[in-house]
């Protein structure tokens, strides 16, 4: 061993400082028992990685001895925070889910706001009661840390619900990435919100809780994940502008809102969409739209999903689940051309329906891939002519100008719908060279009547190859 150490030893400084960042700083302190040089490398070593679950492991020990450890773990980031002095960080981790002292986290995180810090990491949980047995205060970060100059990825997560923002005053200048995990509520409204950080580009909000009107302006932004929170009680939904035209890739998960008066998405490449609806909601889609006033109102607020739709219409690759193509089965008859699409996923779902389909791969002129995730559906008169469900003249119609070269269809549960759909797609797409089937991961690969099947499966697709002269193969689960 201090053979390996003086080998290492004798490496340039900068190759140190650079092995000694991938360790956690708890590694890093024992390393730097063995050499003085290790040490003064450890003070000036520009990143910190703090683990709480490296020191702690509650299911092994006694309350009064958990304390104890907890008490040296908070004494050891003490330290090796006093050891750095206030010489420059560049990261700083700090992960802690048993049970710290608010005041000492904070403490902490001063001490490298100060120090300059441009990444900070905070995975943080606090115990609900403190050790006086009264509820504690709601945490809450240091006010430093929403007006630093010098951050520019921050990544706040917590398994418990800690309040991550503060409403006002906040500006942080060179902040360019935010992930925030578990977003309770957005205090203010998302403008306000984004005008907080100007040079921003990536933004992961998910899940999150809001409710008014909202517009998100922004022309650095590129990559933008929101996911609405699917357990908040279901609001009257707002309408949502997009005002971004750098985004160049957005994953967006919401209820369906009234309107979508701005959408401006001209760089789009990459998009995933999922419109939620709840059952009702899938219902009153369902019914024809009678006269009660409420109903045309909802329906209309759907039929304007389109407006969402048609702002995406520059993209490359598109994945949508399978509410969002209940939904857009409203909007069939205005449905966008997308003239730079090569790729599409669609997300199938067995209460949801297939009609949006046919529309959506006649007006994909430049398709190249589709990855069909399920193939079953729910099945309706409407069912269209993309899927093999209803045998009818014109089935197929909507398939003959679609270029796809390759399909691959995931969690294939062998049934005959399934059957029925993949011999009409190879039936019915001109330009299609290669069909991959991956059996669902489900099944019981030992038992012998899968295994049967997986057979006969592997055989008819064979069969379909020569026929339809194209590359078709199915996967059994595992064989990757
Ligand atoms: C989108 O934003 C860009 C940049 O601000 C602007 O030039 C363009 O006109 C906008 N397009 C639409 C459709 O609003
Ligand atoms: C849908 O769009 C129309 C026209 O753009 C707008 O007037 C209406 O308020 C929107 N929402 C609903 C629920 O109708």
């Amino acid at each position: 061993m201090l053979e390996t150490m003086d080998l290492v030893s004798s490496l340039p400084e900068e190759v140190l400082c650079r092995i000694l960042s991938f360790l956690t700083t708890k590694e890093a302190d024992l390393t730097s028992v063995l050499s003085k040089r290790w040490r003064n490398l450890f003070v000036s070593c520009p990143n910190l990685d703090i683990d709480d679950s490296e020191f702690l492991h509650p299911q092994e020990e006694g309350k009064q001895e958990r304390n104890g450890v907890l008490q040296s773990f908070m004494d050891f980031v003490d330290r090796a925070l006093a050891l750095q002095g206030d010489s420059p960080i560049k990261r700083f981790s700090l992960k802690c889910r048993t049970g710290i002292d608010q005041v000492r986290v904070n403490l902490w995180i001063r001490n490298v706001l100060k120090r300059g810090v441009s990444d900070l990491e905070l995975v943080l949980d606090f115990p609900r009661y403190g050790s006086d047995g009264n509820e504690d205060e709601d945490y809450e970060l240091p006010w430093e840390m929403f007006e630093s100059k010098t951050l520019v990825n921050l990544k706040l997560r917590s398994e418990f619900g800690v309040d991550w923002w503060r409403d006002h005053g906040t500006f942080l200048p060179m902040l360019r990435s935010l992930s925030i995990k578990d977003l309770i509520l957005l205090p203010d409204d998302l403008g306000v919100f984004v005008s907080a950080l100007p040079v921003i580009e990536e933004l992961y909000l998910a899940p999150m809780t809001w409710y008014w009107d909202e517009t998100v302006s922004s022309k650095s932004l590129r990559k933008l994940t929101v996911h609405a929170n699917c357990f908040a009680e279901f609001e009257d939904p707002k309408s949502i502008s997009f005002d971004t035209p750098s985004l160049v890739y957005l994953d967006y998960s919401d209820y369906v809102a009234a309107d979508y008066p701005i959408v401006n998405l001209t760089n789009l490449v990459e998009a995933r969409l999922e419109v939620l609806v709840t059952e009702d909601q899938i219902q009153l889609i369902r019914a024809a739209p009678d006269s009660d006033e409420y109903d045309v109102v909802v329906i209309q607020r759907f039929r304007n999903v389109t407006k969402l739709m048609s702002g995406l219409r520059n993209v490359q690759r598109l994945s949508l689940t399978a509410d969002t193509l209940e939904v857009l089965s409203l909007s069939c008859d205005s449905m966008p051309v997308f003239n730079n699409l090569k790729f599409l996923n669609i997300k199938s779902h067995k209460e949801r329906g297939w009609q949006a389909v046919p529309v959506l791969l006649r007006n994909c002129p430049h398709l190249e891939t589709i990855v069909f995730e399920g193939l079953i559906h729910y099945v309706t008169e409407d069912c269209g002519d993309a899927c093999g469900c209803i045998s009818r003249e014109d089935k197929g119609r909507s398939l003959v100008s679609c270029p796809v070269k390759k399909i691959e269809i995931r969690g294939f549960e062998i049934t005959v719908p399934e059957m029925k759909t993949i011999r009409h797609l190879l039936e019915s797409l001109p330009c299609l060279k290669e069909m991959k089937i991956y059996a669902e991961e489900d099944n019981d690969p030992t038992n012998l009547e899968v295994l049967r099947e997986y057979e006969l499966i592997e055989m008819a697709m064979k069969y379909y190859g020569q026929l339809f002269k194209c590359d078709a193969s199915f996967i059994r689960p595992g064989s990757l």
